[in-house]
């Protein structure tokens, strides 16, 4: 993919933006837009934990809202400070699997070290729209 740096330094300024004042943990995330755009999103926790947003999700749901769809959509990263490479969790790779293309590139980070994957990957056989058919 094209411009990967910028989209990490995106999803890195996301992350100054996660509000997780009950994990302490910060995610950031950034898609890029075909048309060039960059549209971040940040973790945002709540008192009733449940609720809390993970950051991909809140990218991905962004993006959608302002009327983007997953052919408009280039690439996703994911990013934290962690030791290790945080992997989205089980509830985020449902959602992307219905919201990104299947081989669409998502670039985990976590500044010293980057891997590409996709949600075909991190989710094979995924339940989805095709599975409600009477
Ligand atoms: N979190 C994300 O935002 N994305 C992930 O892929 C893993 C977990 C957030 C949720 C919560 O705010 C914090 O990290 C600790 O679980």
């Amino acid at each position: 993919m094209k411009d990967q740096e910028k989209l990490l330094e995106k999803a890195f300024l996301a992350l100054t933006h996660a509000y997780a004042p009950y994990s302490g943990f910060q995610v950031g995330a950034c898609i890029k837009t075909r048309d060039g755009n960059y549209i971040l999103g940040a973790n945002i926790e709540n008192a009733a934990y449940g609720s809390t947003n993970c950051a991909e999700r809140s990218a991905v749901f962004a993006a959608y809202s302002q009327g983007y769809r997953k052919e408009d959509i280039e690439g996703l990263a994911i990013v934290t400070r962690a030791q290790q490479l945080t992997p989205p969790c089980g509830a985020c790779r449902q959602v992307l699997s219905e919201l990104l293309g299947q081989e669409t590139p998502i670039l985990l980070s976590n500044g010293k070290e980057t891997v590409e994957t996709n949600i075909a990957k991190l989710l094979p056989d995924s339940f989805g729209a095709k599975d409600l058919d009477k």
